[in-house]
């Protein structure tokens, strides 16, 4: 069910210069948001705000009920990330969510791999404190373009068993990216699930190397997207949800990631296909224009629960 709701911020800062935190006191979302979930955030007053924008969940703060907080990270794209890092203390937002479907965390006591790239690592710090409470081992790789991109470095050496840094420049931890340490990180680490969330080359690239390796693996995408509920058909993405009944390789199904995802099975999506898509669309798509692929006939019905449990 699709809710609307105000939140107030509590406080606005930032990880390091790229980034931007705001913490929202928002009980409702706070209350029943799962990792991998997002809210949909309206950037403002005029017409040129009427799509709001999505943000996944970063941390979550229980306050048992009438308090709890939600915090968001994000950098600087357009003008609605501007709107949101000129807000301060006490500015009330208006917030839809929680919305999408989440991570799936793995019924009996699992080591996971957390896998993620720049800005997109957002949900799986909120995804890495409910594996840890739920008494799973996490260990993680993080990886960016440069140091300043890596979103909370710090937080991942507390988080994770072990854990690597990789930047396309070498500065910061090692020089490459994230699919050059994960083949070794599952050996090491004994990895029973992959979660990963970032660019959407970077998620193809990990769950190319997650299928050769036979480790499971839930991707969170972050495609383009207008409405955020189901609606309008932009966020579409290629699925083919394994076999079919009669044993063939099943078609593919058009699944939107705002409401069968952001969280799919990697294994599932047909990167090529989705890759396509995506370079189509971003040219002459943003969430502030038009959606760009109306008409996708879309079944939701296709099964790509993910995998781990
Ligand atoms: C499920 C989901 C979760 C997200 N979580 C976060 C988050 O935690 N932190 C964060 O900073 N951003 C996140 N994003 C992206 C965020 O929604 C965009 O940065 C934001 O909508 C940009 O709005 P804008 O008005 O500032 O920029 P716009 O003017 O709308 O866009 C500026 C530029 O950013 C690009 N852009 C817009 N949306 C996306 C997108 N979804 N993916 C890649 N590029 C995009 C546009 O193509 C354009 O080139 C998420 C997106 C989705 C779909
Ligand atoms: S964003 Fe509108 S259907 Fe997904």
């Amino acid at each position: 069910m699709m809710r609307m709701s105000s939140g107030e911020i509590l406080s606005h800062k930032k990880y390091g210069d790229a980034f931007h935190s705001l913490t929202i006191v928002a009980p409702d979302i706070g209350e029943r948001v799962v990792p991998g979930q997002f809210i949909n955030i309206r950037c403002g007053r005029d017409r040129s705000f009427i799509l709001r924008r999505p943000f996944s969940v970063y941390r979550v703060h229980k306050r048992g009920g009438w308090a709890s907080t939600i915090e968001i990270v994000f950098d600087l794209r357009g003008p609605g990330t501007r709107y949101l890092s000129e807000l301060r203390s006490h500015s009330i937002v208006d917030l839809m969510g929680p919305l999408g479907r989440g991570f799936t965390l793995p019924k009996n006591r699992a080591h996971c791999l957390l896998v993620g790239g720049g800005i997109g690592a957002a949900p799986l710090f909120f995804l890495a404190d409910e594996l840890r409470n739920d008494g799973h081992r996490v260990d993680v790789i993080l990886g960016a373009r440069s140091s300043r991109l890596l979103l909370n470095p710090i937080d991942v050496r507390r988080l994770a068993s072990v854990y690597r840094i990789t930047t396309d420049d070498g500065s910061a931890g090692e020089k490459g990216r994230v699919t050059d340490a994960l083949s070794e990180m599952i050996d090491r680490c004994e990895s029973d699930v992959v979660y990963t969330c970032g660019p959407h080359p970077m998620l193809a690239a990990v769950a190319g190397v997650c299928v050769d390796k036979k480790a499971p693996v839930q991707v969170a995408v972050e495609e383009l997207m207008g409405c955020g509920f189901g609606v309008c058909m932009t966020c579409v993405i290629p699925v083919r949800p394994g076999k079919s009944r009669r044993g063939n390789a099943a078609e593919i199904s058009y699944q939107r990631s705002c409401t069968d995802g952001p969280v799919f099975n990697g294994a599932s999506v047909v990167w090529d296909a989705a890759t396509d898509i995506v370079s189509s669309g971003q040219s002459e798509l943003s969430p502030g224009g038009t959606p760009a692929r109306q008409g996708v006939v879309v079944d939701s019905t296709g099964e790509h629960a993910p995998p781990g449990n």
